[in-house]
């Protein structure tokens, strides 16, 4: 890891809580069908932001530890599980499960964390952690994907360019994130976890302005941290949703959403498979 892992989303917590879209049923309903979850099983949710995944599998297993460095996002994560009995909310990162004290694991889960991860060394690690049958599952939002891309991205790349510079941030440097050139796959096709699936589902969610503006605090690259300050990030919302305004006066715009599951399991007798289902 090249960043602190505790510093990559700051302030970002109430807005990832709020804008993030989280996952639809059909990906709750596969893992409960793929891995039989009956109430009984143990599952990490390592990465958990403010529970996107953690959340509603817990409706399918005995318990979840939901792991992340970021202490607001487990603040947040708590807040919206509020009634949920078997989550535990630990603090910590990749690098440091050893000292979590986690019992045998069934599933580990990964929604959008995997990248900030030293993915070899962590699933070499999961190796040791994870009971014979069971699996890794990571998800990724597959941004590769030109279907994609937000309709309004290029007014917010603009605006984004303007206040914090062309550059890709994470965490307070440059270098927080450097884009691997090695995919999940294939880090995971090499690993202990070898036999992958993975499959694609799309869906569609409407959002007004607002949702469009507080969604970019939500991400590392612009989180308000990055801004400097409360005026800036104020400025740039502003800017912002007037720019959004001008191009859709009525106040709503559809955004498509396409996410990327690598079911990742140790090997049977079948080779790596790739199962792609049309998003
Ligand atoms: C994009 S958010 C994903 C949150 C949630 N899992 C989801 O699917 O929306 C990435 C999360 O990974 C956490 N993170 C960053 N580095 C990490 C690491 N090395 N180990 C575990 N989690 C990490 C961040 O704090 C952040 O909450």
């Amino acid at each position: 890891m090249q960043h602190k892992s505790d510093e990559l989303f700051q302030g970002a917590a109430p807005y990832y809580a709020r804008h993030r879209p989280g996952y639809p049923p059909e990906f709750f309903s596969e893992l409960r069908r793929r891995f039989d979850l009956d109430g009984t099983q143990t599952v990490l949710d390592l990465g958990c932001g403010t529970g996107q995944i953690a959340i509603p599998v817990a409706a399918a297993v005995a318990r979840v530890f939901a792991v992340d460095p970021d202490p607001d996002m487990l603040v947040e994560g708590k807040r919206s599980a509020a009634g949920t009995t078997n989550i535990e909310w630990l603090r910590g990162d990749s690098s440091q499960l050893a000292s979590l004290n986690l019992p045998p694991l069934d599933l580990v889960t990964m929604g959008k964390s995997f990248h900030w991860t030293d993915r070899p060394a962590l699933l070499t690690e999961l190796d040791t952690r994870i009971r014979p049958h069971g699996a890794v599952v990571v998800v990724t939002a597959a941004l590769h994907d030109a279907a994609t891309v937000a309709p309004w991205d290029d007014i917010v790349r603009t605006l984004r360019d303007k206040y914090l510079g062309a550059r890709r941030r994470g965490g307070s440097t440059y270098r927080g994130y450097q884009h691997s050139e090695e995919t999940h796959l294939d880090v995971l096709a090499r690993s202990p976890f070898c036999e992958v699936d993975v499959t694609r589902s799309g869906w569609s969610i409407e959002r007004d302005i607002d949702a469009i503006v507080g969604l970019q605090f939500s991400f590392s690259y612009s989180n308000p941290a990055q801004f400097g300050s409360d005026e800036r990030c104020a400025a740039f919302a502003d800017e912002l949703r007037e720019a959004l305004l001008d191009r859709y006066p009525n106040g709503t715009v559809t955004e498509p959403l396409t996410i990327e599951t690598l079911i990742a399991t140790r090997p049977t007798s079948r080779t790596t498979t790739r199962s792609a289902t049309p998003v």
